[in-house]
């Protein structure tokens, strides 16, 4: 029986994740759920946001999944008790390397993209971030009084860009296989002919690519597929970049579809362990008013089952339901047209669990 580990938070993260732990009962999977507080909700209890107990029983699960993280009321206590170093926390214990961000343009949601309809109408496009190397976390890192530069004994901070062949590797690696599962494409986002970082980024991408023949691959430099992401979207299928040109691409990409409401991720370990959590925070403004949009929490279990528990036929019946009652109209207030009907977090959730029914 697969384990997972249900960290709710605080926020809109309970209402969310009540809407897709009742998708996942719908579907009546072998699984194991066991809850445990994350973040302001472990605070309040436990006097830390990622309590021993919780980053054990994450630990000791095949998957996380999780809500969000980062209620106002905590942003004046010290860094370490700050609830995003919860999930900070839960990336670095479990090696999540491998950031998953699909950005798909649901047809019903068109207009909702901050694109023409043309050029994101049935867009579907992976963004595959590295996610614990990078400047992100190279040292040494600091400020000091410069020797050299242009203003030598000026005080300057200054950070490392690194990459090492095995963490360019793996994540090549993931991308490639994932793009086997797809379209067949991958392009190599890298700033080679500045960085050499990235140049030997690009240099390992093309070594590993050896070994995946049969998967297309192309390099493009960040600013130039930072423009081709809104010129041309659909033109990509799987990109894979660094820590730093992924987090701002991934971003950019997200704009494309719509609403941050429907935006999963996934972030996945050597082991194939993965935590899986919505792009979105924890929407202070809107926290316990049920108007919550739980379609990227419920598209993450979803990612979940296909990722870390070997079960895409599950994952495709919860993508269906979503696209179903999409179809059919229904729309948070986050996705609706202004003016427009829309339904609660609640009724959200009920109608997918109602079409995951009725696909079955
Ligand atoms: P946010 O994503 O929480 O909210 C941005 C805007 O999108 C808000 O207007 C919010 O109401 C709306 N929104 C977000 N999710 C929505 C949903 N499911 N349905 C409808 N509308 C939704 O980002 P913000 O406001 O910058 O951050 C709020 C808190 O969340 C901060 O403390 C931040 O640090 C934390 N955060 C936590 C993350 C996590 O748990 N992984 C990720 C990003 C931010
Ligand atoms: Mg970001």
């Amino acid at each position: 029986m697969k384990k997972i580990a249900v960290l709710p938070g605080d926020g809109i993260g309970p209402e969310i994740m009540a809407e897709a732990l009742k998708v996942l009962a719908a579907l009546e999977l072998p699984i194991e759920l066991k809850q445990a507080p994350v973040g302001g909700a472990a605070y309040e209890l436990h006097g830390h946001p990622l309590p021993e107990a919780t980053l054990q029983l994450a630990l000791d699960s095949d998957a996380v999944l999780f809500g969000a993280v980062g209620d106002w009321k905590y942003d004046t206590l010290e860094r370490r008790l700050r609830p995003e170093q919860a999930i900070l926390g839960l990336r670095k214990a479990l090696g999540l390397f491998a950031n998953f961000r699909p950005a798909i343009c649901h047809a019903p949601l068109t207009d909702a993209s901050s694109l023409k309809p043309e050029l994101v109408a049935g867009l579907d496009i992976l963004i595959i971030r590295e996610l614990t190397g990078d400047i992100y976390f190279g040292q040494p890192r600091g400020r000091r009084t410069a020797v050299d530069g242009h203003f030598p004994g000026a005080e300057e901070a200054f950070d490392t860009m690194r990459y090492s062949r095995p963490e360019i590797e793996r994540i090549a690696h993931v991308a490639f296989q994932a793009a086997r599962k797809r379209n067949k494409k991958v392009t190599s986002v890298d700033k080679a002919n500045v960085l050499e970082t990235f140049q030997f980024w690009k240099d390992v991408v093309t070594e590993v690519h050896a070994q995946y023949p049969d998967v297309a691959l192309d390099h493009m430099y960040v600013d130039n597929a930072a423009m081709q992401l809104v010129k041309a979207p659909k033109k990509f299928d799987v990109l894979v970049t660094g820590n730093m040109f992924g987090d701002i691409l991934s971003d950019e990409a997200a704009m494309l579809t719509g609403s941050i409401g429907m935006l999963p991720s996934a972030s996945l370990n050597e082991r194939g362990q993965g935590l899986y959590e919505p792009s979105h925070g924890s929407a202070p403004d809107i926290a316990g008013k049920g108007v919550a949009n739980p379609l990227a929490t419920i598209l993450s279990a979803a990612m979940m089952l296909r990722y870390s528990l070997q079960n895409p036929d599950a994952a495709d019946r919860i993508e269906a339901a979503v696209g179903a009652v999409l179809d059919a109209g229904l729309r948070t207030a986050d996705i609706a047209a202004a003016g427009a009907a829309t339904v609660s977090t609640r009724e959200m959730g009920d109608a997918v669990v109602a079409a995951v029914l009725g696909n079955s």
